[in-house]
């Protein structure tokens, strides 16, 4: 899946292709990542003695330099120059555009792999292209280990400057079972948005399977017997990096003695760097519903509140279960189905946006690009990418033919999980607002009806109805006393 090689080895290639910016650990294995996959990269960091640590320590007997400065950073690369910014997201990117700017010219390509806001990314790709400069906002999913190894790289902007960056960031990308885990995203600050997006989809992931463990926790289950279920189910459909990485958690003791289980010591307060907020803030704009993933930012954020939530709990017993011989079987259903509904919203939100920005995104190829290197890859994926394909204009992923089957027969169990937690008091929000978004894409009628006469009743917002074509008022309260009331035709003209 990955591809790896000795350090420092250049053949062919024209040396100081690539400027990296930023020595933090993601840019310093980006930068060991391009110089083993035989490209000559030159890096500066703003304190040149973590430029020098790199270079005597991880970099060291590679083909790495370093510049000590940002001229002579600009200096050693070759033109067109291509500079990758690894600092962190916000006011430190733009501060080295103000740097970095006035040095380049014309034609050069400034790629930023930072977690950026996308609005971040337009304002800056706008200021970039009128200096006559190419700006690629670029997810890198992967963590430490995948920007070293081979991550998930998620370009955006203008086409000329991802072919300007496409052949390095085609070697140094993961590399799943048909191709390189890249592909051009699309324009503006469509990488960004589509970081955004698997971000926030990360995160409903990792609350799915929080809720699963709550439940088969609240039944009884210890840490090993949570490790052999995980790695079970990392056997089949659900197999991927975080259920992986779960089961490994679920082994490890804490070293400071008395038998207990690391997981178990930790504190229940979750952090955020705020990307799945951002998914769930764009959503709202542009009206497409992802509960599950806002269901998974507001876990995160009730369960930060853990001194308040102490004190209500006050002398609430801890929620238990029933443990049935087919209880881990049933979870495994739920999170599976609740992880389908959650992807569906991540690409219907993908969907929307594409158009809404006109990124030109590909659904089949995004779902590709996450199928090796990034926090989310799943073998789920390789499923997702084929329905886009066989229909690239699929409405909602739970439509797919073998999706809406697969789904159907998962929903006993779903039900009977997301059932027994709410009569056990065990929050399993994601879960539950994955089926809830199931049952009402699938629901025929939903009593939005309602909402529509209670909106006219109060404000004339007026609204349709099912029988005849038009916009309609009523005047509800005189319909009240009288028992009935007529639809008064509006014209909106
Ligand atoms: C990745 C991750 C990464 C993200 C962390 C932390 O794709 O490699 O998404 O980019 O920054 O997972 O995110 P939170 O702090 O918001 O959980």
């Amino acid at each position: 899946m990955r591809r790896r090689g000795a350090c420092g080895t250049i053949s062919g290639v024209t040396p100081n292709t690539v400027g990296l910016v930023g020595l933090a650990v993601m840019g310093r294995n980006l930068a060991r990542n391009i110089a083993r996959q035989g490209f000559a990269v030159t890096v500066y960091n703003r304190t040149q003695a973590r430029t020098d640590a790199f270079l005597a320590g991880e970099a060291a007997g590679s083909t790495i330099r370093g510049a000590h400065t940002l001229p002579a950073l600009v200096e050693a690369l070759a033109r067109p120059r291509r500079v990758i910014l690894m600092v962190q997201a916000g006011g430190g990117v733009d501060a080295v555009l103000d740097q970095l700017l006035p040095l380049l010219a014309p034609g050069d390509v400034v790629m930023d792999g930072g977690n950026s806001h996308f609005h971040d990314t337009n304002r800056r790709g706008a200021r970039v292209e009128a200096a006559g400069l190419h700006f690629l906002g670029t997810g890198v999913s992967g963590g430490e280990a995948g920007a070293l190894l081979g991550p998930s790289i998620m370009p955006g902007g203008p086409a000329a400057a991802y072919q300007a960056m496409r052949p390095v960031l085609e070697r140094i990308a993961a590399q799943a079972d048909d191709g390189p885990c890249t592909a051009y995203c699309g324009t503006s600050s469509a990488g960004h948005y589509v970081k955004m997006a698997h971000n926030g989809i990360e995160y409903g992931d990792m609350q799915l399977i929080a809720e699963a463990y709550a439940v088969l926790q609240a039944a009884g289950l210890t840490p090993p017997e949570l490790a052999d279920v995980f790695s079970a189910w990392n056997e089949g459909e659900l197999a991927s990096f975080l259920i992986e990485i779960t089961a490994d958690i679920f082994r490890v003791r804490d070293d400071g003695g008395g038998g207990a289980y690391l997981v178990d010591r930790i504190l229940d307060a979750a952090g955020q760097k705020g990307t799945g907020r951002w998914m769930s803030q764009d959503a709202l704009e542009l009206g497409v519903p992802i509960p599950t993933i806002d269901a998974a930012v507001w876990s995160r954020n009730i369960s930060a509140r853990k001194r308040e939530r102490v004190a209500a709990a006050g002398t609430r017993p801890a929620p238990s279960l029933e443990r049935t011989p087919d209880l881990a079987a049933h979870v495994q259903q739920a999170l599976y189905a609740a992880k389908i509904c959650s992807y569906a919203q991540g690409m219907a939100l993908l969907r929307t946006a594409s158009e809404a920005y006109a990124y030109g995104i590909d659904l089949a190829e995004m779902a590709r690009i996450w199928k090796a290197g990034c926090i989310i890859r799943a073998r789920l994926l390789g499923r997702i990418q084929g329905a886009f394909q066989d229909d690239p204009d699929l409405p909602n992923l739970m439509r797919d033919p073998s999706f809406a089957a697969r789904l159907a027969e998962a929903e006993p169990a779903w039900r009977s999980v997301v059932g027994a937690a709410k009569r056990a008091g065990i929050p399993c929000p994601a879960m539950s607002a994955s089926l809830d978004y199931y049952d009402a894409y699938h629901a025929a009628r939903l009593p939005a009806n309602l909402i529509q006469a209670q909106r006219d009743y109060f404000g004339a917002h007026t609204y349709q109805r099912t029988d005849r074509s038009g916009v309609f008022h009523t005047r509800w309260e005189a319909g009240a006393s009288a028992g009935r009331a007529v639809s008064i035709p509006v014209d909106n003209g």
